[in-house]
């Protein structure tokens, strides 16, 4: 996703901007630039490809000035090129943007008309003009003022000008944007991830608020040009999260990071001394609440998928799922006596804040289980679930995915006991089943070498489908969607038993095939499921859980077998073969496994 930093200061700033764009790679970008202010002139570098090479022009085209803006582009209007980068400036003014402008064909069409000319095919130029032509017309604020009321859609800003030196504007509306405080200079950045090289005082900006950012002071504004103040947050600035320690990649790190990950947060929820699971401050009387509805994108919607089948079987409650980005536009019936649950690991995906925004103007029950609890998603829920797996830096989702499971069944647990559907002696065996869960995804990662000798078959593949049922059918899902955006290699998940409803004319001699039958209730449904592939020259790869059955079945081509655990728990132990198997694949075809192409950490626009 696109980012943005800002520095005004009294030194010079572009050597602390390209560092903090370089900390910004991880969301996923395509091009970056920076411009700073020296003596009254605004100065741009930027250009397709990765901060290296912008690094690479400034040495050519040093730019100077105590006042920078710098942003990396995850392209939506214009391809990636070297003039669609950012900033876009004029004279006056330079901009960066994270977001999308809906009216800016019509806005161009009228700024065209007025003599302006664009360099660009980005919808972020029309801002540029827009701010020149209101800017002859009206002091700085109220120009500001003036752009904003004009744009639709959704923006993340920060501009420098060239008559008012030293001062940054920043302004967002669905978009992150965060301000930073510090030694005699202060920041803008798209998140605080952006800043904490340089500072963790941070102030984050509501839908409709700007700021005018000077080096000794900050003020922010509301829509109507009112002065508010703003609470300055003090984050914990733990670097040593931020870097790969003796890992190749983010992603096998995070991998690897699981089994403490599942200790740490186990260990915030389950009181040790009474085995007791905590959920503090929860808003809510369980009688109040008839049914839950869990929205999520992508990895968090498969996490969401899988709690449906928890809270089935363990609750009485009515409970659905569905995709943010659907649910948004929806005919909705919002019901007071149910509960919205999001799901997202950085707390400020674009179409699940829309869809909490949504709840939250109609004055339903929102719940957020994030891992960034500083997030947009999380300041706008009224209650806060943290999924506490540190930072994820990888795209493809690993330990947030497991941490988001892990809440979901813990809360799942903690309500079906709250309202009698399980009785205690189960509820405590449950809870001692989740302690132990760590050291058998500690032990199941020993799978690794396996993994790793058989990942060739499908980094070469053509194409490949992921098959379960019940609650394996979501991490098929899963697994699906971390090989598809990991090695680039067409993968579907599917319910096991769909598969003769079409999808079976899919299987051809060599294809492989992940099907996973943990020995559960659904166990015999899916071999034969297994076997139809298996008759039709699948490649099969069977992954299931240790247990004194065998496998009545032959001409498997390989088996892996996860530890055995708490049927409700088997979910989780799966993905991590599927994990380590897109990781291997990935790794095998040389691709970028921390940044894959065309995708975003956090995708902060529709
Ligand atoms: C997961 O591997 C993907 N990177 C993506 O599907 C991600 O889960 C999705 O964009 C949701 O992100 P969020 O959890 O930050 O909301």
């Amino acid at each position: 996703m696109c980012g943005i930093v800002g520095i005004t200061g009294k030194k010079q700033v572009t050597s602390e901007i390209l560092n903090s764009l370089k900390r910004l790679e991880y969301r996923g970008y395509d091009s970056a630039g920076i411009a700073t202010l020296n003596n009254d002139q605004i100065n741009e570098v930027k250009c397709e490809g990765r901060v290296d090479v912008l690094e690479k022009n400034l040495l050519k085209l040093d730019i100077n000035g105590n006042v920078g803006i710098g942003h990396v582009r995850w392209a939506t209007h214009g391809a990636p090129s070297d003039i669609n980068a950012h900033p876009h400036s004029s004279k006056e003014v330079s901009v960066v943007h994270n977001g999308i402008i809906e009216n800016s064909m019509l806005l161009k069409k009228d700024l065209l008309k007025k003599g302006y000319n664009f360099k660009s095919q980005t919808d972020t130029e029309v801002i540029v003009h827009l701010m020149s032509e209101y800017l002859k017309r009206y002091k700085i604020k109220n120009a500001v003022m003036k752009m904003l009321n004009s744009l639709q859609g959704s923006y993340a800003l920060g501009m420098i000008f060239k008559d008012h030196p030293n001062i940054i504007i920043g302004a967002r509306r669905g978009s992150p944007l965060a301000v930073g405080y510090g030694p005699g200079e202060n920041y803008l950045g798209s998140d605080s991830y952006a800043l904490k090289s340089m500072t963790n005082k941070i102030s984050y900006l509501n839908d409709g608020e700007f700021c005018i950012i000077n080096n000794d002071q900050v003020e922010f504004f509301d829509e109507q040009g009112a002065k508010i103040n703003k609470k300055i947050l003090t984050l914990s600035s733990d670097e040593k999260k931020y870097d790969k320690g003796d890992y190749k990649h983010f992603m096998a790190k995070e991998i690897d990071e699981q089994p403490n990950v599942i200790k740490n947060c186990v260990n915030e929820y389950v009181d040790k001394i009474n085995n007791e699971i905590n959920i503090f401050n929860f808003p809510w009387n369980e009688k109040d609440i008839k049914n839950i509805i869990l929205i999520g994108c992508g990895t968090a919607y498969h996490s969401c998928l899988v709690a449906k089948y928890w809270f089935e079987e363990l609750t009485d409650l009515e409970v659905s799922v569905d995709i943010a980005s659907e649910f948004r536009y929806r005919k909705n019936r919002l019901k007071k006596e149910t509960l919205y649950i999001f799901l997202s690991q950085s707390g400020e995906t674009a179409d699940t804040y829309a869809a909490l925004d949504l709840c939250k103007k109609n004055g339903m029950k929102t719940c957020a289980i994030v891992n960034v609890i500083e997030s947009s998603i999380a300041r706008d829920s009224d209650f806060v679930l943290p999924i506490y797996c540190g930072p994820e830096i990888g795209v493809a989702s690993t330990k947030a995915f497991l941490a988001q499971l892990l809440v979901l069944y813990i809360l799942t647990l903690k309500l079906s006991f709250l309202k009698k559907n399980i009785d205690e002696q189960t509820y405590k065996q449950k809870i001692k089943d989740l302690k132990n869960l760590h050291s058998q995804v500690e032990k199941t990662l020993l799978l690794e070498n396996k993994i790793n000798s058989i990942a060739n078959i499908f980094s070469d593949a053509k194409g490949c489908m992921f098959l379960g049922r019940g609650s394996s059918f979501p991490i098929a899902l899963e697994g699906a969607l971390k090989l598809k955006e990991l090695s680039y290699v067409h993968a579907e998940g599917y319910p096991a038993g769909e598969m003769k409803h079409g999808p079976l004319a899919l299987i051809e001699d060599g294809m492989p095939v992940v099907v996973l039958a943990p020995k559960d209730s659904y166990y015999k449904k899916t071999i034969s499921n297994m076997q139809e592939v298996i008759a039709r020259g699948a490649k099969v790869l069977l992954v299931t859980n240790k247990s004194e059955d065998d496998v009545f079945s032959e001409n498997i081509w390989e088996t892996i077998e996860v530890e055995l655990s708490n049927s409700d728990l088997i979910p989780i132990l799966l993905t991590i073969p599927l994990q380590k198997l897109a990781y291997y694949s990935a790794l095998k075809k040389g691709f970028d496994i921390d940044k894959p192409r065309n995708l975003a950490k956090s995708v902060t626009v529709e």
